[in-house]
């Protein structure tokens, strides 16, 4: 056994444990991204930094034996702010949104593109219940506002923007229909049963991360997730045309928006995003037509946890890294085509990614 001192208690450890295992088994909570129990170290991310105050050096807790004597410190001030920094150089490179624009300006924070991909899907009574939801915590009518979601509509910079309002007003219409006792006589919505507890909050918004700037050949990156061939529908008579006018959503949000554990982290350490960006490489999407998969490489932090899970796979192709120093990226082989990996993991990919670099269209 060994004997060491985490946050000034004395523990004993079996050789060969982590300093992470045992300070998580005694209930301190370290910061991890690119770890994963049962899986090699990599030791990439550097947010599980905590300093050994007898020889005043800092170490990754996930990868760093045990040994005697060590006296570990895991919240001190000079520990808080190499993880901060670690975070920020992530950050960085990281070009991407949790929010569209299109959210991050709507008064009342509607979560347009989910509604949008509802409607793509036809499935009008997910897009009641969501703006039902949304509606119970909102002060804010589409009929009362002027539009300032259209106003900051992305699409506006390929063609026209998404006709967000007419859509949100067709589904406030199926919500009459189908909650006759709620009109009141001008035909809006009577919030009968208003809550003010789920308000959304501007200055309670968590982090949000910025894009940078935006080169118009990586504007046509964002094009991928639209329908190939959209008739435009100003006006939306049924979900046909509903549907058709969805299908020029460019899906500017992040899937991982409710489960991205570097945006807990950047909320929790109180990050602040530069709007200068070091810039690697260009924006890419890619859509893997046979299961769904999307992988964004401005939101990998190459923690390598995707390309640890497929390693041992030899029944399919998996992701790996290709290039060299700054330049390496999250990759499909060089032999394959990206369409045809990941048949069966597309899932596990998804879910042990701590970012929303891959997750699935719907
Ligand atoms: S990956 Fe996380 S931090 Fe980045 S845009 Fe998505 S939710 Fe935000
Ligand atoms: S393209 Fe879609 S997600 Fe992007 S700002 Fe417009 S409505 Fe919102
Ligand atoms: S895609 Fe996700 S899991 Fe894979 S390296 Fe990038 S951030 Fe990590
Ligand atoms: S979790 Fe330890 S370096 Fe990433």
């Amino acid at each position: 056994m060994v004997k060491l001192r985490i946050e000034n208690t004395d523990f004993e450890a079996p050789e060969g444990s982590t300093i992470l295992d045992v300070a998580m088994g005694a209930g301190f909570k370290i910061p991890t991204l690119c770890h994963k129990n049962g899986m090699p170290h990599y030791s990439s991310c550097m947010v599980c930094m905590v300093k050994d105050n007898r020889t005043s050096n800092f170490i990754p807790s996930c990868s760093a034996l045990v040994q005697e004597g060590m006296d570990i410190d895991i919240f001190g001030v000079e520990v808080i702010s190499l993880r901060r920094k670690a975070l920020e150089m992530l950050f960085a490179e990281h070009r991407a949104e949790c929010e569209a624009p299109c959210r991050v300006v709507c008064p009342a924070g509607y979560n347009i593109p989910a509604m949008n991909r509802l409607i793509i899907e036809h499935d009008l009574k997910g897009a009641i219940e969501l703006c039902k939801s949304e509606i119970k915590s909102s002060e804010i009518l589409c009929t009362d506002c002027p539009g300032y979601c259209e106003n900051a509509c992305r699409r506006k910079k390929v063609d026209i923007s998404v006709s967000i309002r007419n859509l949100k007003l067709f589904i406030a219409l199926q919500i009459i229909k189908s909650v006759p006792d709620r009109i009141v006589a001008d035909g809006r919505i009577e919030k009968t049963d208003h809550e003010t507890s789920g308000k959304l909050n501007r200055a309670d918004r968590p982090f949000t991360s910025r894009i940078g700037k935006l080169e118009s050949f990586e504007l046509q990156e964002w094009l991928k997730e639209c329908g190939k061939e959209v008739t435009r529908n100003r006006e939306i008579s049924d979900i046909n045309s509903a549907s058709c006018e969805s299908q020029s959503c460019m899906h500017c949000d992040c899937r991982a928006i409710d489960n991205c554990r570097l945006r807990e982290l950047a909320q929790d350490h109180k990050i602040k995003e530069k709007a200068e960006k070091l810039i690697n490489s260009p924006i890419v999407k890619k859509m893997n037509q046979n299961t769904g998969l999307i992988f964004e490489n401005a939101k990998c932090i190459k923690c390598g946890l995707c390309v640890r899970l497929c390693e041992d796979s030899k029944e399919e192709s998996g992701l790996c890294f290709i290039n060299r120093g700054f330049g390496s990226i999250i990759s499909e082989p060089i032999t394959e085509d990206f369409n045809n990996i990941l048949k069966s993991k597309s899932n596990e990919v998804i879910e042990i990614c701590p970012t929303g670099a891959l997750s699935k269209f719907k």
